[in-house]
């Protein structure tokens, strides 16, 4: 099973971060944009794991869970991976309780790692991705000067299996881990 562990966005975000996808498209040739429903915010990306090691990952995670705060992130400037067309990735960035989201990906790295995953090699760079192998039209920036002011309160994340139907990438929750300290 393909899975990753993330952070999801109440409805409001959804509705915010799709505002800023269609400003974003109108000043693209063209671009894959992500759809709503998966936007996300990756924890760890985990890739193909056995479906027997998934309850004591959970386990892991649910400890791990037991020891963060509940946090608050917004939406802050967009940015992108790979500057040159097509843009590999354009993305939107986080503000916020930064070290809180930092302390946590810390703690689903270590959970990850009880299980035997690998220990991300790269710092942390926490981003939503909006759209990816974008070519802006001549002239024109997909970076958008004024971020909307949308904030969240993170309370739990997710363990995500990732699936292609119907030449379509779905994401499904399948397990939900809150966040407990008060
Ligand atoms: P992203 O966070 O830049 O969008 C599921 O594939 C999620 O895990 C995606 O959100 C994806 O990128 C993230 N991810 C991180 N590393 C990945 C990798 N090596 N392969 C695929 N997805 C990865």
């Amino acid at each position: 099973m393909r899975l990753f562990i993330g952070i999801e966005f109440p409805v409001d975000v959804i509705t915010a971060l799709t505002v800023v996808q269609r400003e974003i498209r109108a000043n693209v040739e063209r671009g894959r944009f992500k759809r709503g429903e998966n936007f996300h915010l990756t924890l760890k990306f985990l890739g193909e794991v056995p479906p027997a090691l998934i309850d004591e990952l959970a386990v892991s995670l649910a400890e791990a869970a037991k020891h963060q705060h509940p946090f608050q992130l917004w939406l802050g400037s967009l940015g992108v991976f790979g500057s040159q067309p097509p843009i590999r990735v354009v993305w939107q960035g986080i503000d916020g309780e930064l070290a809180a989201l930092c302390a946590l990906q810390q703690a689903v790295d270590s959970a990850c790692a009880k299980i035997g995953f690998a220990r991300e090699q790269r710092a942390y760079s926490p981003h939503i991705t909006l759209a990816q192998d974008v070519i802006p039209l001549a002239g024109k920036s997909v970076l958008l000067q004024n971020p909307v002011a949308v904030s969240f309160v993170v309370r739990e994340f997710a363990l995500v299996l990732s699936e292609e139907k119907d030449h379509k990438r779905i994401y499904t929750p399948i397990r939900q881990f809150p966040l407990l300290l008060r």
